[in-house]
């Protein structure tokens, strides 16, 4: 056999040895050791009230919905200090676009879509203020305060009663006009 020919051969001997040393587990490796960390050692753990900050969806259900509750007479102060300048009287439109009103008019040929008269579920409606509202300082209100503008707004359109509560409980309860005036397109498109 010539030497290279021997060379080559003890080198893929050597090879397979430590290719199944290794795959054995018998040879020391990079995740895990002293030398390599298992991570790339970005960033940190986020703390647990960093992400209660940013966990603040509700689903349709109300579920997420924190404990707090408003009624209009509640609502309607906080919105003349801070929502009424762009949203306009009783929330009929302004800068800010219009948010009460419309009701039945959606599948006519002069569609007011509002808050009121276009969205499904009420829960939504907390979502949004205390996520968005006001455009200037979201996320500044407290839970009562947004408890308190929704029960306002959905009073304007009597779709809550004046003076009645809403909170997580009842919030979910509550029936939008136009709860029915979506379709479903999953998983196939409606059929006319
Ligand atoms: C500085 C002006 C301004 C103020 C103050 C303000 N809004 Fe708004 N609001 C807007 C604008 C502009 C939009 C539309 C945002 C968009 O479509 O992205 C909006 C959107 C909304 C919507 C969604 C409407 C829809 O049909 O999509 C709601 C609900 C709402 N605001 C409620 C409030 C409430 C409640 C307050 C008071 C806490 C408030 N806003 C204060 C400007 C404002």
């Amino acid at each position: 056999m010539s030497r290279l020919l021997l060379g080559i051969t003890a080198l893929s001997v050597a090879v397979a040895v430590v290719a199944i040393l290794w795959g054995a587990g018998l040879l020391p490796r990079a995740s895990g050791s002293a030398a390599f960390p298992a991570g790339p050692g970005l960033g940190r753990d986020a703390p647990q009230e960093l992400v209660a900050a940013l966990d603040i969806s509700i689903a349709p259900d109300g579920a997420g919905l924190p404990p707090g509750q408003g009624t209009s007479q509640d609502g309607i102060r906080t919105y003349g200090q801070v929502c009424a300048a762009c949203h306009g009287n009783r929330g009929r439109g302004g800068m800010g676009g219009r948010l009460t009103g419309g009701i039945g008019t959606i599948n006519s040929d002069d569609p007011i879509r509002t808050v009121n008269s276009y969205w499904p579920y009420a829960t939504t409606l907390f979502d949004y203020i205390r996520r968005a509202m006001p455009l200037g300082a979201p996320q500044t209100l407290t839970d009562d305060q947004v408890y308190g503008l929704v029960a306002f707004l959905l009073s304007v359109d009597r779709i809550v009663e004046p003076g009645e509560v809403v909170n997580a409980e009842t919030l979910p309860r509550i029936r939008m006009p136009n709860r029915n005036g979506f379709v479903e397109w999953w998983p196939d498109p409606p059929v006319n």
